[in-house]
């Protein structure tokens, strides 16, 4: 067989990375590794992602070879920058023009845009050329930005990129940029979803869903932040069980109104019927695909059983029952107490907290106790941000 040229190998590797990038069915992940592979293609020491979110560059993902490799946790806020000439990146998300910077520290001062160190006084790095990208959707409309950061020889000396670098980038922007699509529309999707069970059941779903939604993030941020969990997947895994968490209950629109809005306790037999809900909803979000479809069916699956296996709908008992579930049972029966029902009045604060800690005894997991108390005061704030 002919010996593979340099060449050839790095075309191999684009198809194969290709190849990759539409198999992954999660957006998040999917940003990520197009930043991976673009900053592999253009050998960029460093580089972010960014995507727009209303008037603002919403700071999603940040990679740097030079601070990993001391050691270093990348320093991770989860920052926005307002879309405007101002900066680099608002520059190109405002005009949907590549900015190919051979070195930030001689931008003229005529620019409209200009270098903003605080991230390398922060990290102790020194940034010089920048290449950055606008993701440009089939509307023509920006939906992102791709920033590279200095890229290598290959003795590592940081060095300007070249403009063939500019055309590569541009594959790996537009591949971002059907991958935001994709995840914009899912969102538009689900937030349609939360909506009909709102109309189907105004009184009990309106703000609830948010607030169990908020209320879940805490706790699992309280949980996550004592477990060691990488900024990386507790920033994914927030934003996912937010969404997935206000589908818990989106089987009750499966539920006749007879029962869902009955002003007074139900009978065993309406019981029975409404226990459904949980089914219905697996059945709504049972094509599985991404993280998230396995996390909203896993809760609205599972979000009404027991740590002892008392709940229902298959009496799974202990760690069968799926993490996020387990938090978004805590969340749900939080907000149930403390808020009108149909069937009942809401309850003070002492009285929510007394029920609650017998309720970790029995139906909540107990390892997540300690986070549901520490939030206690954070998940008050939220309900008077939501109210009824
Ligand atoms: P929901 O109102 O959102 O309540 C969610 C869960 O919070 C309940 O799940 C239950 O675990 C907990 N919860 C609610 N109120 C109380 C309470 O006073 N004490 C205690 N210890 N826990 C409480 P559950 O019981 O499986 O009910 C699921 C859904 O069924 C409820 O969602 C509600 O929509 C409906 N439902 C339950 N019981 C009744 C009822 O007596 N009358 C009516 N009209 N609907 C009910
Ligand atoms: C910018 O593009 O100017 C903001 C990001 C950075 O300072 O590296
Ligand atoms: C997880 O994040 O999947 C969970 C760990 C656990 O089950 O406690
Ligand atoms: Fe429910
Ligand atoms: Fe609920």
């Amino acid at each position: 067989m002919k010996r593979k040229s340099p060449d050839d190998e790095f075309l191999e590797r684009i198809l194969a990375a290709g190849a990759i990038l539409v198999n992954i069915g999660d957006i998040d992940i999917l940003l990520e590794q197009i930043l991976t592979e673009a900053r592999f293609f253009t050998n960029a020491d460093a580089g972010s992602v960014y995507t727009v979110e209303g008037s603002v560059l919403s700071f999603c993902h940040s990679q740097n070879e030079t601070i990993v490799s001391r050691g270093q946790r990348i320093p991770y806020t989860r920052f926005t920058i307002p879309i405007s000439t101002a900066s680099m990146a608002g520059y190109v998300a405002s005009t949907g023009k590549i900015l190919n910077i051979d070195n930030v520290r001689e931008i003229p001062d005529e620019a409209p845009y200009s270098f903003d160190d605080s991230y390398d006084k922060i990290a102790k790095y020194r940034t010089k050329s920048v290449l950055t990208l606008p993701l440009i959707n089939n509307r023509q409309t920006v939906v992102g930005v791709l920033q590279l950061i200095n890229a290598r020889t290959h003795q590592r000396e940081f060095v300007p990129f070249q403009s063939k670098m500019e055309l590569l980038g541009k594959y790996y922007a537009t591949l971002g940029a059907l991958a935001l699509e994709r995840a914009m529309m899912t969102r538009t999707l689900l937030m349609r979803m939360v909506k009909m069970t709102e109309f189907r059941d105004p009184k009990e779903t309106g703000q609830h869903v948010n607030r169990v939604g908020s209320y879940a993030v805490a706790i699992y941020d309280s949980w996550a932040n004592a477990n060691n969990v990488s900024d990386k997947d507790q920033i994914l895994n927030r934003d996912i069980l937010r969404m997935a968490a206000m589908l818990h209950d989106v089987g009750k629109t499966g539920i006749s109104d007879s029962i869902l809005k009955k002003p007074g306790m139900l009978s065993e037999k309406e019981r029975t019927v409404m226990e459904k809900h949980c089914e219905i909803g697996a059945q709504v979000l049972h094509n599985c695909e991404s993280t998230f479809d396995e996390m909203a069916r896993d809760i609205a699956l599972n979000h009404h059983e027991n740590w002892d296996g008392s709940g229902y709908p298959n009496q799974l008992a202990g760690e069968e029952i799926p993490f996020m579930a387990r938090i978004t049972s805590i969340a749900d029966v939080f907000d149930a107490l403390c808020s009108r029902r149909a069937y009942k009045s809401p309850w003070p604060d002492e009285k929510v907290l007394e029920e609650m800690e017998k309720l970790f005894l029995n139906k909540f997991d107990p390892e997540l106790r300690v986070h549901f108390i520490s939030q206690f005061e954070a998940l008050k704030e939220i309900r008077s941000s939501y109210p009824e």
